[in-house]
């Protein structure tokens, strides 16, 4: 057996009789991996029972404490033997021993996956000065790679999401730099390439709460900021809806066409590699066609979706229609401000909120603002020149 399968750890040894005793109390204390190192064999010796700890003096202490009163045993320093074709739980779980205690520390809790493709982010350890960051940082992705089998490479994300195409770079720390992956989301499949489109997995929820709306029969939606079509194809996949998708970026165009072909829809999803903004141009024909025809608008452009309200107003059915509006609001109170905001540019436009149909923060985008979305109702108000309505 290599030295690999080998490692001094920290045993719980106990009498043959009490081991049963001990294995009830970690019932109770569930998730019971949280003392016991599941990838290291338990020893049997004679009239005792060795359980393997894990590697966290902290933990071992309140085991100690928590079972002191009820129980006679030892803790024991010896080798332990790997267990063999053991899954890790967790990259800490996979990392330990394998860095020093400060890195451990600072490993990332959450990263991306992104079809065959893990996108990962080393804020905190980016922050330590030590020569072998690199290899520390290969380390993690190798631990990534054994829990999560379906993986196999592993980016590190260089930079915030920027640029009109909202990309982010990216640099290959596990296998083939190799970008273009299928992704899987709520039955729908998404081919695209993590470095040339945005995509992220973490609005799986957003995509599944807008697709579960009911529509009409033939609704018409205009998804103003479409990428490779998470929204538009996952709403058409069981709704008989008619879908504007226009995206700037032609690699999203790209993959979006790909994706209206893969994905079995009973709605149409039709795609254009525009800027939204050329709609308005009283010569455009498809801005002169779709002009008071849409139900429905989405626009998933956080950071910029208030500098296209004039083109949702121009584009929405007269009297009333509905906006799905994503935006990054600052703390407190982000909701406040963001239907404030909206109220404000709405009626330089001559429409105003007839209604809100739902408003929540999706998630945490900085310690000091969040993406939030409002549903709502808009009513058309009047004429006004501001907007050309
Ligand atoms: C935040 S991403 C959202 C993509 C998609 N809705 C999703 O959930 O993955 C915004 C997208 O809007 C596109 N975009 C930015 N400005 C645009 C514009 N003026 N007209 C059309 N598309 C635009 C970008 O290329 C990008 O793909």
């Amino acid at each position: 057996m290599g030295k690999k399968n080998k490692k001094q750890t920290q045993f719980l040894k106990i009498k043959q009789e009490s081991a049963e005793k001990f294995l009830k109390f970690l019932k109770t204390r569930l998730p019971n991996e949280t003392f016991l190192n599941r990838g290291i064999k338990v020893i049997h010796d004679g009239a005792y029972v060795l359980f393997p700890l894990v590697n966290d003096i902290g933990k071992i202490k309140e085991l100690i404490g928590e079972i002191s009163n009820k129980l006679n045993f030892d803790i024991v320093s010896t080798i332990g033997i790997a267990e063999e074709n053991y899954k890790y739980r967790s990259i800490e779980e996979a990392l330990e021993d394998k860095l020093p205690q400060n890195i451990l520390e600072l490993v990332p809790k959450s990263y991306d996956i992104v079809g065959k493709i893990a996108i990962v982010e080393f804020d905190q350890i980016n922050t330590v000065d030590d020569k072998n960051l690199l290899h520390y940082k290969k380390k993690v992705a190798k631990a990534l790679v054994s829990v999560n089998k379906s993986v196999e490479t592993v980016y590190e994300k260089k930079s915030e999401v920027k640029g009109k195409h909202r990309l982010k770079e990216l640099k290959v720390i596990y296998g083939d730099d190799n970008p273009e992956t299928i992704h899987k989301e709520n039955d729908c499949l998404f081919k695209l390439d993590v470095k040339k489109t945005y995509f992220t997995p973490r609005l799986v929820f957003e995509r599944k709460r807008i697709s579960s709306n009911i529509f009409k029969k033939q609704e018409t939606i205009v998804d103003m900021f479409a990428g490779v079509g998470p929204f538009s194809i996952q709403i058409a996949k069981n709704n008989e809806v008619n879908i504007y998708a226009f995206d700037v970026n032609p690699s999203a165009y790209k993959y979006l066409i790909e994706n209206i072909e893969i994905n079995q829809m009973k709605g149409e999803v039709i795609a254009y590699n525009m800027d939204v903004n050329e709609l308005l141009n009283p010569e455009h024909k498809l801005g002169n066609s779709l002009k008071h025809t849409i139900d429905r608008i989405i626009m998933n452009l956080p950071e910029q979706s208030i500098n296209f309200l004039d083109v949702a107003c121009f584009l929405m059915k007269k009297p009333t229609g509905i906006l799905h509006f994503y935006q990054f609001c600052e703390k407190p109170n982000p909701i406040k401000k963001g239907i404030e905001n909206l109220n404000t540019n709405l009626k330089d436009c001559g429409w105003h909120i007839e209604e809100i149909l739902n408003s929540k923060v999706v998630k945490p985008f900085s310690p000091k603002s969040d993406l939030i979305v409002i549903d709502l109702k808009l009513r058309f108000l009047h004429r006004s020149y501001l907007c050309g309505s």
